[in-house]
Order: C-alpha cells, then structure tokens, then sequence
C-alpha cells in the first residue's frame, strides 16, 4: 500500500472484530509512531498498551470516573467512546512528558506519534480511532495507573521566561488520547471534508 492510499482511505473505525492483535502486530504499530518526529528528538511520548483484563478496569475507571462528574453537553460522546474502547482488543493509552507544558511542544510531538501509529494500522489491515474522550478522566486514569509524572527540568526555566514575556504558560496533564485498536469491523464512507483552498491562505 503507498502513502497516498493510506492517507486517502484511513477512516476512524468504531466496530471491532473480537480477533486478537499479535505483540508482534502491536510492536510494530508503537515502532511506527516512536519514528515521529519531535521536538528537539526528545522523545515526549510515553505507551501505555491494554488488553485483557487490565483493559476491562480501565473501562471502568473511566465510567466511574465520568459518572462523578458534573454533565456538560461535550461529555455526551464519552459513553460511546468507553463502548468503542471496550469493543476494540487493544487500547493504547499515549502520554507526554510534560516537559514544556503550557508551549505546547510536546504536544505536537505526542500527535505527530499517534498519527505515524494511525496510518500504520491501517497499511497493515487494521483500525483504529483517536480518542480524546479519556482526557474527562485523566485524574481517575493516572491514579489506576500509579502514574509518576516525569519532573520537567525546563519548568521554572519555562514560567520565568512566560512571566517576564507575559505568556500564559499553563502546564497541561500528561494523557494526551487513547488509541482503539483492531480488526475493524466497518467499512465507513468518508465524511465531506473541506477543500484545500477552503483551508489555505496563500502568501507571496
Ligand atoms: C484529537 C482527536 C480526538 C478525537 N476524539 C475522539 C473521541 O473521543 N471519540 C471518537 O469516537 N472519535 C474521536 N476522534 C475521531 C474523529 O471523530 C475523526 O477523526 C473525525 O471524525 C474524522 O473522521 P476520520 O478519522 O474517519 O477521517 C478524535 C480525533 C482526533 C484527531
């Protein structure tokens, strides 16, 4: 499969077959987005695989998570989202470093990971969706995971520099998305998408 083939027909995929994934299988998806660029090639993204078991609790946690929280109208995917999560044989669970928080950088880095993982499922005959409905309940997932956040040593460095320049720099928590992977079980049609030129602005 070339490129342009896997970007054109890479679809989110919400129906699983029950088929198991290899660790083979699951090794080479996290190898394709441990290949992402980032920045200063520090590596921010962190891996947390689930199957099984250990899957079926971190559903949990995230319904009894979501169930102590107050509603907003955002949160009404979150229970489709657990469902998918449930369904799909494998869960990855993709976190940051933190270590420059509020600029973002790690965050661009952690994305660039997960969209390398994406495509490759796809060239190898699987599904996946990117699911951020998790970060609802980052505090109940990070204390399931007995989580240790990894100090950042560029933080005073940082919220001196954001003070002097008045940038607001906030530091965001450490789940960036889950990754629901497996055979799908679909074969959605693509959603219209805007066009090129309605997303482009040309300067010359
Ligand atoms: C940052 C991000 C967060 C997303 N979160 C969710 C989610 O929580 N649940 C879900 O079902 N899909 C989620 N998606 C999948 C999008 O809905 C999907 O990518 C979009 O509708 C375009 O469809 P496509 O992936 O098939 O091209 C997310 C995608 C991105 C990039």
């Amino acid at each position: 499969m070339n490129i342009d083939d896997v970007i054109r027909n890479r679809r989110s995929i919400r129906k699983y077959k029950e088929k198991p994934l290899t660790k083979e299988q699951i090794v080479e998806i996290l190898d394709a987005g441990n290949r992402a660029p980032s920045a200063k090639n520090r590596v921010q993204w962190r891996f947390h695989v689930f199957q099984g078991e250990a899957k079926a609790k971190l559903i949990q946690v995230c319904r009894a998570g979501i169930e102590k929280l107050p509603e907003i109208p955002l949160m009404a995917s979150t229970a489709n989202s657990y469902n998918i999560m449930e369904q799909a044989p494998v869960v990855i669970l993709v976190l940051q470093t933190c270590e420059w928080g509020g600029i973002s950088a790690e965050i661009q880095s952690v994305s660039a990971a997960i969209q390398n993982m994406l495509l490759k499922a796809y060239s190898m005959g699987l599904g996946t969706v990117w699911i951020n409905d998790v970060l609802f309940v980052e505090n109940a997932i990070l204390a399931s995971l007995d989580f240790e956040k990894e100090e950042s040593e560029f933080k005073e460095m940082l919220l001196d520099f954001g003070q002097k320049a008045g940038f607001e720099i906030g530091y965001s928590g450490p789940l960036i998305a889950a990754i629901a992977l497996g055979y799908p079980d679909e074969n959605p049609k693509r959603d219209p998408r805007k066009s090129v030129e309605e997303v482009t602005i040309w300067h010359e």
